[in-house]
């Protein structure tokens, strides 16, 4: 039996306080959403079908296309409203799984479980809550099978003491379950179709209903609050804390690292506190990141070092490099091995050569710079003139003097030797020095100027 899977996403979000839509705001970097999404592919479904609500465009928007399909539910009127809207879209013979797509630490092998609980019935997901307050109930008699699950509004107080709550992910046959839904009536305290009837509904029919129990707790908890993101947000970078330092990263404070994508490291890699890695980023063997940096969509080969405080993005840093304190490598930085970029250095679109340096205080814009190139402090690259960005290129072994513009575009051949303070806006010849700035004078018998 092919599996399709039903998300929803309409509810507002009303504690969150804010104009995102719940299932946009990110963990980890990644819209909650998108978490379960990914999750949800992992079975291999036929179909995803996104149910959506509040903000159902600007959803669609940060989603993307994704190969999800979407459905309007305009009023929310329970969580069982919102499977019927979904529901003419399924195949009859399918086995619908029904997700939130705001419990976005679902493990794949959990929906694994409750998809093979199903088979020939219905199963329902379920945890033992540290505090179940506000959760539906599991309600099983006395031999132990589920009974029904009843709502926090709507349960006595023997049901309130209950801890297994229901998680709200589902698992059943598209037509058994299209039967329950068509019998539920909204006669509750919140006066809403709730999904969670169809378990009495199912029970009555002799179906058996499989609880599938999830491990833990953190990967079944649902967002509600910017207080549970964040406490989700923790979870998740501790648990990628400790999956780095079980494969050998070392780690200056497991409590001070973020990962917002994925980070590969090679052996004897180390980490140093308060650093953030987004997007794609690979270290090599060795390779030592400082305190306090930024790293996305970045490779650093092996024996390299990122100094405290750098920024790099969309970059690739070859091997045994020192970058930093306070570097700023910006996409299309392209650098070989034994470059050192010091502080207060802005590289953009730019390739260096083996054992280049730009020590302090430069900008490097659109340049190819060759191999065993030394530029000085307060070099720039001007290579915007205001309409179009021009090229610089610095060929092997030159040497830029202290505070030299380089007028884009325009080319060093190799061994050039600037002068310190000069504009270099034509071409210059391969091992000359060349100085372009006005000579010093002294001006002789020059008296200040007197007052009175
Ligand atoms: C629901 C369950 C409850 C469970 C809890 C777990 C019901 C009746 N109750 O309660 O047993 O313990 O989840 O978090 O199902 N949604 C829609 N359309 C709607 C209403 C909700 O798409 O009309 C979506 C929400 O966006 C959310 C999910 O369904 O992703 C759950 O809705 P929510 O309002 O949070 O349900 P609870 O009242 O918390
Ligand atoms: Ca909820």
């Amino acid at each position: 039996m092919s599996i399709e899977i039903i998300v929803l996403a309409a509810g507002q979000g009303k504690r969150m306080h804010s104009a995102l839509p719940k299932v946009l705001h990110r963990l980890a970097g990644k819209p909650l959403l998108a978490h379960v999404l990914a999750a949800a592919r992992t079975l291999a479904p036929r179909r995803v079908i996104v149910v959506h609500g509040h903000g159902g465009a600007e959803v669609r928007a940060a989603i993307g296309d994704a190969g999800v399909e979407w459905v309007d539910q305009a009023e929310q009127l329970g969580t069982g409203h919102a499977v019927m809207q979904a529901l003419p879209r399924v195949s009859p013979d399918a086995e619908v799984l029904v997700l939130y797509g705001d419990v976005p630490l679902v493990r794949a092998d959990t929906l694994r479980r409750l998809a093979d609980a199903a088979r020939g019935g219905l199963a329902i997901l379920t945890a033992e809550a540290p505090d179940p307050a506000g959760y539906g109930r599991i309600v099983r008699s006395s031999g132990g099978r589920v009974e029904r699950i009843v709502e926090h509004k709507d349960a006595t107080p023997e049901e309130l003491a209950i801890r297994e709550v229901n998680v709200g992910f589902l698992a059943a046959g598209a037509a058994p379950l299209g039967q329950w839904l068509a019998r539920l009536k909204n006669r509750n305290a919140q006066r809403e179709y709730y999904l969670t009837d169809v378990v009495a509904h199912a029970v009555a029919e002799g179906v058996a209903v499989n609880a599938v129990k999830a491990a833990e707790w953190q990967e079944v908890t649902g967002i509600n609050s910017r207080h549970d993101l964040a406490i989700l947000e923790r979870a998740y970078q501790n648990a990628a804390a400790r999956r780095l330092l079980e494969a050998g990263v070392a780690l200056a404070d497991l409590w001070r690292l973020d990962v917002r994508g994925e980070l590969e490291c090679g052996r004897d890699v180390s980490i140093d506190v308060n650093c953030v890695f987004e997007g794609s980023v690979r270290l090599g063997d060795g390779v030592r990141i400082g305190p306090n940096c930024v790293l996305r969509d970045v490779s650093v080969a092996a024996g390299s070092e990122i100094l405290a405080f750098s920024l790099l993005e969309n970059a690739e840093v070859g091997a045994r490099c020192r970058i930093g304190p306070y570097a700023r490598l910006r996409p299309g930085a392209m650098l070989a091995e034994e470059v050192h970029i010091g502080n207060f250095v802005e590289v953009k679109a730019s390739r260096f050569g083996a054992g280049s340096k730009a020590n302090h205080l430069a900008y490097i814009g659109d340049a190819e710079v060759g191999s065993r190139v030394n530029i000085g402090a307060g070099t720039i690259t001007c290579n915007y003139d205001g309409a179009a960005k021009h090229r610089t290129v610095i060929e092997d072994d030159c040497f830029i003097g202290s505070d030299a513009t380089l007028v884009a575009p325009v080319r060093l051949a190799k061994g050039s030797y600037i002068g310190a303070g000069s504009t270099i806006s034509k071409d210059t010849p391969a091992g000359e020095l060349t100085v372009a700035r006005a000579r010093q004078i002294t001006v002789p018998r020059w008296k200040p100027p007197r007052k009175g």
